[in-house]
């Protein structure tokens, strides 16, 4: 395994693997990797012939009360878990090589951009999207590989590249949990023991809308009404959303149609460190 941190390296690199034949997998990152990246490098892994990871904390897509500075970061135990998890290639670029003086293009994905997310942190997924776009013009994967925890970053990168007719193929994968439910994130490291261990009841709360769904409810208030309740038991400092939206246009639905399939993303903030999760569930 290599590490590169200039993309014209990176871009030779990939070119001497797809002239010896092989396919790319592309696993796009801000570090401090756990399963859940290392279930995407693994994925890429049995799929492709070259796996490339990149790991960047990428500053336009923090607002400046956001934690960028403190964001974790560990490039050596990343690189030995990314080479374990089958990684062929760690692109670590600066922010100086990602962001030369005097840039100024952005990406920007109209309304899906603005809801859920959008609305406590408005200028994220231009961050994401802008980001996105480079990395993946950069590495030129046959597929890039992102997790369902980031349930609306994944359908905006999906419409991105659609409206923009990018080559290659997107794979969205499963959430890797915890024993407890807890969803992985680099950011549960900021958890105090306490906040750590009410944690969990974020999925259980989705488990919750689940089976509500299942035993007929149909009425979208009640089921967030059961989630939030049984979240307040918790010790939140703070609930910002739980919503059920449809699992592509992310509008608000008012009642639950049998065989539609709808998102349920929730936001929640247990002191200073703000979790999220979700669940994708057809009526
Ligand atoms: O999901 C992340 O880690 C980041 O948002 C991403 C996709 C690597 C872009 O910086």
């Amino acid at each position: 395994m290599i590490t590169l941190a200039h993309i014209q390296e990176v871009r030779s690199r990939i070119a001497a693997a797809r002239s010896e034949g092989k396919s790319i997998g592309f696993v796009p990152t801000m570090g401090y990797l756990h399963d859940g990246h290392c279930s995407l490098l693994r994925k890429a892994k049995q799929e492709h012939g070259f796996v490339v990871l990149s790991i960047f904390v990428n500053p336009t897509q923090f607002a400046p009360t956001e934690d960028l500075d403190r964001y974790p970061r560990d490039l050596e135990r990343d690189s030995r878990n990314a080479e374990a998890a089958g990684c062929d290639l760690i692109f670590v670029p600066s922010v100086a090589e990602m962001y030369p003086q005097g840039y100024s293009s952005y990406v920007t994905v109209e309304g899906l951009s603005s809801v859920l997310e959008g609305e406590f942190r408005p200028e994220h997924f231009r961050g994401v999207t802008t980001v996105v776009m480079k990395l993946m013009n950069i590495v030129q994967a046959d597929t890039t590989y992102f997790g369902q925890k980031d349930a609306q970053q994944s359908i905006i990168i999906k419409k991105m590249a659609a409206d923009l007719n990018l080559p290659g193929r997107i794979d969205i994968v499963p959430t890797v949990r915890e024993a407890d439910g807890l969803a992985m994130s680099s950011r549960n490291v900021y958890l105090t023991p306490e906040q750590r261990s009410n944690a969990p009841v974020l999925h259980r709360s989705l488990q919750l809308a689940q089976q509500l769904t299942r035993s007929g409810e149909r009425d979208p208030q009640v089921i967030i009404e059961a989630m939030r309740s049984l979240i307040q038991q918790h010790a939140p400092t703070q609930i910002d959303y739980i919503r059920i939206v449809g699992a592509s246009d992310l509008q608000e639905r008012t009642v639950l149609v049998t065989g539609e399939t709808v998102l349920i993303p929730l936001a929640v903030r247990f002191g200073t460190t703000r979790l999220i999760d979700n669940i994708v569930i057809t009526i």
